[in-house]
């Protein structure tokens, strides 16, 4: 069985060109969808149990059946592609839309079928340049070939702004406003854009669509880690790490294979510190977890997620604190300051963290800084607030022995001289604002 789907025959073939892709079988699952109910584009979406590739999870099928239909709210349908890809470790949806665009704009007008829409948004991040432009020749070439069928595609450019990722800030933003999330209910499916029902899907989760369609969804519920987690995954992988890159995998496959047989292992002979699983906002594992299979089930147990399937690689060189630090750096800059936990809370674990690594925090900051990060989980308007919170906690808590010892020696056990190079990058420190008072 064929385990590339969305990047499949990217590697023969320049299926940027309309021409190629279909002489792959492009277009025509949405051709033979057009004259089919929108149920049984549903149906087979569910019997695949597609879930969102953005970080949620959530079953596609399941998001659709939820759009109320025409009779009931008599407003346009909405299609909205989230191509925002601002989760640091993430590069996935930035590779489909450079190299299968046919596939993401296929996937997108079957989704607007499925929900009786003749409107799609692609709301694209802004720094992606290049795939901003293969993708509007693409759109250029489907629409001049007659492809769209009356329905109108939108590819909006984003202002570089992580929350406009997060559905209700991109909604925000597609409409023009400041972008920050809105408070639910109600959810996008019964108010979205324009307070319209509206369908918001990741670039992956679109793009896999015709290929489900092709292979019907029986058979792909076949590849993967059935029942739930099925199908394959783009995993982005980074860090410390020989060769890293997007590498599409059946999921169920574990972190070693990953890192090891296919990944090369940690470069110049180094040590395995740990990883963290689905992207910067994830909890991390320790190097003696990487037997675990990246499926849902799986990294839950493990008390993680698999998220946007960013697999970062840290090796032994890297402070957990400077990481921690540089983590919740990246959170209060993005913070969209709508709610108080994580605008207010974000700013203080930056704070405490400052303070460890400079060797002036005491033991009880540290479980100061552990009941912050239990003060913005859960209680925030939108899940970025736990995003920050999330990883940072599970570094103090698998890691506490590290962050003991900032304490104990008055500074950095590293000497400041830790390297979280190909981590993450720095936030801009001009945009970063310290308070000179750190809360006992
Ligand atoms: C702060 C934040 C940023 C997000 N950024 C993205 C993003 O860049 N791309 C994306 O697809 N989903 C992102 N999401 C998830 C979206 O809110 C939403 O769940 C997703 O687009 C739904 O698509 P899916 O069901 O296909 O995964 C983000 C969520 C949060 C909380
Ligand atoms: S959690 Fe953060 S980003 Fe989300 S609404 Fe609250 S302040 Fe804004």
């Amino acid at each position: 069985m064929a385990d590339v789907i969305v990047l499949a025959n990217a590697d023969e073939r320049d299926l940027r060109q309309l021409a190629e892709y279909r002489a792959v079988g492009g277009y025509t699952q949405l051709e033979r969808v057009r004259s089919l109910e929108p149920a049984a584009i549903i149906d087979e979406l569910n019997t695949a149990n597609l879930r969102g590739r953005g970080g949620a999870f959530f079953p596609s099928g399941r998001k659709m059946q939820f759009i109320p239909p025409k009779e009931q709210i008599p407003k346009p349908h909405y299609v909205c592609v989230n191509a925002d890809e601002s989760e640091p470790g993430t590069f996935k949806d930035r590779e489909i839309m450079n190299r299968v665009p046919h596939r993401l704009i296929e996937g997108s007008l079957i989704a607007a079928h499925a929900i009786d829409s003749q409107h799609v948004f692609i709301y694209i991040r802004g720094e992606y340049l290049d795939a901003f432009e293969t993708l509007r020749t693409a759109l250029d070439d489907a629409r001049g070939a007659g492809l769209f069928n009356g329905v109108t595609v939108v590819l909006h450019r984003g202002a570089g702004a992580y929350i406009c990722g997060e559905e209700s800030g991109l909604l925000e933003s597609l409409e023009g406003k400041r972008g920050q999330a809105r408070s639910r209910p109600p959810f996008p499916a019964a108010s979205g854009l324009y307070a319209s029902p509206t369908l918001i899907n990741n670039v992956e989760t679109i793009a896999t669509i015709p290929k489900i369609l092709e292979l019907g969804g029986a058979e792909y519920a076949k590849i993967g880690a059935p029942p739930d987690s099925t199908g394959t995954r783009l995993f982005c992988l980074s860090g410390n790490v020989v060769k890293g890159g997007n590498y599409e995998l059946p999921m169920g496959i574990t972190i070693r294979e990953v890192i090891y047989d296919l990944g090369g292992g940690i470069p110049d002979g180094r040590a395995l510190k740990a990883v963290i699983p689905g992207g910067s906002s994830m909890p991390i594992l320790t190097a003696d977890q990487i037997d675990v299979p990246l499926e849902h089930d799986a990294l839950r147990a493990l008390d993680t997620f698999l998220g946007a399937a960013a697999v970062i690689v840290v090796d032994d060189r890297a402070c957990m604190v400077q990481l921690g630090l540089r983590v919740a750096q990246f959170y209060m800059h993005e913070s969209c300051g709508k709610c108080t936990p994580c605008r207010e809370g974000t700013r203080w674990m930056v704070q405490l963290l400052e303070a460890i690594e400079a060797g002036d925090a005491t033991h009880s900051q540290l479980d100061l800084l552990l009941d912050v990060c239990d003060r913005i989980l859960g209680k925030c308007l939108c899940p970025l607030g736990d995003a920050a919170a999330m990883p940072v906690a599970s570094y103090v808590v698998k890691f506490r022995d590290e962050f003991r010892a900032h304490v104990d020696q008055g500074g950095c056990p590293f000497g400041g001289e830790s390297s979280l190079e190909g981590l993450f990058a720095p936030v801009d420190q001009h945009t970063h604002h310290p308070v000179a008072e750190v809360p006992a």
